[in-house]
């Protein structure tokens, strides 16, 4: 979402839907393995081999000893994948996941993220169980961003990004605010420092467990177009994107080992796509649309290697099943029709590159600041079942600018979800927030339960974001943007955000649990939009073309055995987190 240290929009109409940067924090770097290449993947093998085998003889040795819990050796012998039954198109991961079981899920030996520092072998090859296939038609998702992790916004980690680049460059945090001119301060190696501790230590597998706690099935992955292709000459992001990746397939793993859900997310595009500090440059002279309607700008023809590499990325993880969705682009400024259809052209561009790829999932787009009825052609050219493509939108209610009549921002909810009715693809709020005027948690929580029950009638949202650290300066000047953080509303009062077990439910993961769930929610509503309308969703099946991309991948993929190589649990990973400030 657009933030406070951005220019203001030089024309176009709708400030609703913006916003600057995140946070930070560090570890031990994470991996150097998961390049796609042969030579690597046939090393990985030969080490995966041979730690089965040292933990083998640790078993044994530990059985000998009589000092082993004989439970937890069946567990991982029993999930171990001997080397030579691995399917040799998939292994290429270095990420942690718990072991799983039939259904995917973790069985409860879930692991840490660090490959280092641990005194158990890490590296055993474990199987990756799909996950059942998400419908955008039918599954509410119930989501949290995690904003300015792989994409630094500064305003939502002011004080460490000032620190960081104030020790290279006194004073430097005056004019830095975004990742471009972060990394021209670090430079490429300070930048990959910096930014490895921060991604290692922001966001860890923890906060997973906490998501989990509070009802969350989905995460959204903001992410830079570095994070996929090279930059060029003059750009000083961070030039390498197996880290990224690496990153990347990190909090798959995390995600599926919990039956979670990731939708990964296009969020700065090269030359920027709305000046806005988010993209990861703020900048007045964004360079992504330009020319005539129907000519691709360079940095457009860019994107489209982008979406490229998102796909390939898709078609070699072994945790592919836990993403639903590529979002091509957040937040777009077009100013003029013609950067409109470069805009259309763009999506029609991407959706059928994701169409084509080995492991087609949902193409996610924005109306980009016009509105749903432009895109409804487009959108009923490509209704599919289940849905190949999800619309997005960032209504924000009772914000830009923050609002404090409690009943005013109530309708607006209301207002703001009747707009999504008898569309021809669902809808997703993939970003929303308590961020108001008031600040109150009897008004946050009324506030929460409401927007979760209305957004789940089309395809559900996710909140920005889920975590914020609060400036200190800020919070002197009585400027407070802590109602972004997710994780900050928990920690101040618990009760604000409900719990699957507040109504008996492990977690909401499940079709069914979703949906008592979200029952449970209504039960609990004092303001309410109502119950779903018809012409919301779900969508009836076998009202549009059955999407044969998907079945047929899907189907392809039927009994092949995925695996990807675990980590062990490390205490070291977060002995360096920053503490958080409220
Ligand atoms: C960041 O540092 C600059 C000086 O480098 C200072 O002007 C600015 O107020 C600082 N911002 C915050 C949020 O501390
Ligand atoms: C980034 O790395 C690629 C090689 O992966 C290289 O071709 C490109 O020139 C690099 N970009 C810059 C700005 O140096
Ligand atoms: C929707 O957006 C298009 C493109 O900007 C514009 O031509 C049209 O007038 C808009 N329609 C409404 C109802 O605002
Ligand atoms: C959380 O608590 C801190 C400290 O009392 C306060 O400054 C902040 O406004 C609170 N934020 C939220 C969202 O409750
Ligand atoms: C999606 O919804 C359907 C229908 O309610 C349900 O059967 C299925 O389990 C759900 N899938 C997921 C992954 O939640």
């Amino acid at each position: 979402m657009a933030g406070p240290y951005d220019y203001p929009p030089a024309h176009g109409s709708s400030a609703h839907l913006n916003a600057p940067g995140e946070k930070t924090n560090a570890r031990s770097s994470f991996a150097t393995s998961m390049a796609p290449k042969k030579s690597r993947r046939t090393l990985w093998w030969v080490l995966g081999a041979l730690l089965a085998v040292v933990v083998i003889l640790g078993a044994v040795l530990g059985g000998v000893l009589g000092s082993r819990a004989s439970s937890n050796n069946d567990n991982s012998k029993s999930n171990a994948v001997n080397a030579a039954d691995g399917d040799a198109a998939a292994a290429s991961s270095s990420s942690s996941s718990g072991s799983t079981n039939a259904n995917g899920r973790s069985s409860g030996t879930a692991t840490s993220s660090s490959a280092a520092a641990s005194s158990t072998p890490a590296g055993t090859l474990v199987e990756v169980v799909d996950l059942p296939a998400w419908n955008w038609g039918q599954n509410k998702s119930i989501g949290v961003c995690l904003g300015s992790w792989l994409i630094l916004e500064k305003w939502m980690l002011p004080d460490w990004f000032n620190e960081t680049v104030n020790a290279v460059t006194p004073g430097a945090g005056a004019t830095a605010l975004d990742e471009w001119s972060f990394c021209e301060v670090l430079g490429q190696d300070g930048c990959r420092t910096a930014l490895t501790e921060h991604w290692d230590n922001w966001i860890t597998e923890a906060d997973f467990d906490e998501m989990l706690e509070y009802g969350i099935n989905h995460v959204r992955l903001p992410t830079g177009f570095w994070a996929w292709i090279p930059t060029i000459e003059g750009e000083p992001f961070l030039n390498d994107t197996a880290l990224f990746q690496n990153q990347i397939e990190k909090v798959l793993g995390w995600a599926h080992a919990r039956g979670m859900y990731v939708l990964i997310d296009a969020h700065g595009l090269p030359g920027s796509q709305n000046g806005e500090q988010a993209s990861g440059h703020l900048t007045k002279t964004p360079s992504w649309f330009g020319g005539s309607a129907d000519t691709e700008t360079p940095n457009q023809i860019r994107s489209d290697a982008m979406v490229v590499a998102m796909t390939e990325f898709l078609a070699r993880t072994p945790y592919r099943s836990v993403v639903t969705g590529l979002e091509v682009i957040n937040e777009p400024r077009p100013y003029t029709d013609d950067q409109i259809q470069q805009l259309q052209n763009y999506y029609a561009r991407s959706y059928t590159t994701i169409q084509q790829s080995a492991w087609p999932v949902a193409t996610f787009i924005s109306e980009g600041y016009t509105n749903l009825t432009f895109f409804r052609p487009f959108a009923e050219e490509r209704a599919t079942d289940p849905p190949s493509l999800v619309m997005v939108d960032h209504p924000y209610p009772g914000n830009f600018p923050p609002q404090d009549n409690s009943q005013d921002i109530l309708s607006q909810v209301c207002t703001a979800g009747n707009k999504y009715l008898d569309y021809p693809i669902p809808i997703c709020i993939d970003e929303w927030s308590l961020y108001t005027g008031v600040k109150d948690q009897g008004f946050e929580k009324t506030f929460y339960e409401q927007q979760l029950a209305t957004w789940s009638w089309s395809a559900g949202g996710m909140y920005w974001s889920w975590r914020l650290d609060t400036s200190q300066q800020d919070l002197a000047a009585g400027i407070d943007y802590s109602q972004y953080s997710f994780s900050t509303i928990v920690r101040n009062n618990s009760a604000t955000i409900p719990k699957p077990s507040d109504f008996n439910l492990a977690d909401t993961t499940t079709g069914d649990s979703v949906q008592a769930y979200l029952a449970g929610v209504e039960g609990d509503l004092t303001s309410s939009c109502g119950t779903a309308p018809a012409n919301a969703a779900p969508y009836t099946s076998g009202a549009f073309p059955t999407w044969t991309a998907e079945v047929s991948a899907r189907s392809s993929a039927q009994g092949q055995t995925l695996t990807a190589t675990s980590t062990t649990a490390s205490t070291t990973a977060t002995s360096r987190k920053r503490a958080i400030s409220f």
